[in-house]
């Protein structure tokens, strides 16, 4: 396959002195060929013919965008509960630990039945995509057939995963929590299970302690363990909302903090995604910088459940590798471009509460946590996140012509201008083609 787009690239690069990391996105009119998958150059468009000799393109597998189009790097949702796509825009008036009780352990329950799984899991990726998410981590229920379920779904709908079954012994309701030692053999048969599919290198599973207070630290010890057995993720929450941390204190009281907790576990790893991170002290965020353990950002679920606000520039700041989480259904949206904006009003309310000196995120910003960030999270930065050459092609073909019905432009001068009309108003309509691997995936015109 061979495109020419008049676009792209994205790029990110340390600015200022004060260690505050921002990002420059540039867009350029290129020629990207892509085959077997990978953008294997990306070249100025003089340069066109030179590349299809030498590449043995036909004139006919070239394709030229239309007017007020682009590609741009596949999003990256790096903490999203499949499980709870059905909630999505529901029951949003409690604070995180009345929620988990009173609608989300509920509703995990259901996915004991394998239908139910297959239906709402099937219509979560299929939105999941059309929204463009090219590569999303996933949270499924303590159930391992059903979190199967998923699995055989995205390999099928060719959506990159990251799954996790849920681990779970403790502080949960009684029709939905397993035995410690049910639990370990679980995650351990799942992590095989989806290591035999490895015929397949778009899943990956992720070992999934729902968060401290939910388990034993026999649970969270032998998780850790498997992780490194595996060499495989880990996904979990930390420090969400402040009456948790207090839970925590007072269910692992041994211990110096929340982060102490995971640590001793052998869970701070850097594959290791911790959701949230919002009230996590100075001592705790120096752990997690020297085991290279990355955070991912949730900003619509935060507001939603009326957790806090996260301060990524800080976190940045001290080296975290920070992406963008959806965090369905605590969030209400599954569009990474919800994720995007919903950042940058967080990163302004912050910024609105100091007194100057703060550089809150711009839409650049934003999209970098989306893509490259979000990338670099999940440890495969070597493979997405951006065009590089080598790189597999995970892209969206953007649309912001009248067709698309949704965006009035009126005129515009640059590039970068059409790409942030995107991020602020854009929505699936816009996303008119997702390409995973290089396998388009979506096509909606
Ligand atoms: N902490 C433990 N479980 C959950 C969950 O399902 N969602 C969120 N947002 N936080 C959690
Ligand atoms: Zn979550």
């Amino acid at each position: 396959k061979f495109h020419m787009a008049k676009d792209k690239e994205t790029k990110s690069e340390y600015i200022d002195k004060n260690l505050m990391i921002g990002s420059r996105m540039t867009v350029e009119e290129k020629v990207i060929g892509v085959q077997n998958g990978k953008i294997i150059f990306l070249e100025s468009p003089e340069m066109e013919e030179e590349l299809r000799a030498s590449f043995h393109f036909n004139k006919d597998e070239m394709q030229v965008l239309d007017e007020r189009e682009f590609f741009c790097p596949g999003f990256i949702d790096t903490h999203v509960h499949a499980s709870q796509y059905c909630n999505c825009g529901l029951a949003l008036d409690l604070p995180l630990l009345d929620w988990l009780r009173k609608y989300t352990i509920p509703t995990e329950a259901k996915y004991k039945d394998l239908e139910f799984a297959k239906d709402v899991y099937s219509a979560c990726l299929d939105r999941s995509l059309r929204n463009g998410t090219t590569t999303a981590q996933y949270f499924c229920t303590i159930h391992r057939e059903s979190s199967n379920v998923l699995v055989d779904l995205a390999i099928d709908k060719g959506q990159r995963v990251f799954v996790g079954k849920v681990a779970t012994d403790q502080n949960s309701a009684d029709y939905y929590i397993e035995e410690t030692k049910t639990s370990i053999e679980e995650t351990e048969k799942f992590v095989q299970d989806i290591l035999s599919k490895q015929v397949n290198p778009l899943v990956n599973p992720v070992v999934t302690p729902r968060f401290a207070p939910s388990c034993s630290m026999e649970l969270l010890t032998n998780l850790g363990r498997i992780a490194k057995t595996y060499d495989v993720s880990i996904q979990t929450h930390c420090s969400e909302t402040l009456p948790e941390c207090q839970w925590v204190k007072e269910l692992f009281p041994g211990f110096e903090d929340y982060i102490d907790v995971y640590d001793k576990a052998g869970l701070l790893t850097a594959k290791t995604t911790l959701a949230h991170g919002i009230y996590l002290s100075e001592r705790e965020m120096s752990r997690i910088t020297e085991t290279q353990t990355k955070v991912s950002h949730c900003p619509n679920s935060n507001c939603s459940l009326m957790s806090g606000l996260c301060d990524v520039r800080k976190l940045e700041s001290l080296g975290v590798v920070v992406g963008l989480g959806t965090d369905v259904s605590g969030g209400y949206s599954i569009s990474m471009l919800d994720a995007m904006r919903c950042s940058i009003t967080v990163s302004n309310i912050i910024a609105s509460a100091k007194d100057g000196g703060y550089v809150p995120f711009n839409y650049q910003d934003a999209l970098r946590l989306a893509t490259i960030s979000g990338a670099e999270v999940l440890g495969i930065s070597d493979k997405v996140g951006n065009f590089e050459v080598g790189k597999d092609f995970d892209a969206l073909r953007v649309n912001l012509s009248p067709k698309a019905g949704n965006i009035d432009i009126f005129g515009y001068e640059t590039m970068e201008e059409l790409v942030q009309k995107f991020i602020f108003l854009g929505d699936d309509r816009n996303i008119r083609e997702v390409y995973v691997a290089g396998r388009r995936v979506i096509k909606k015109f």
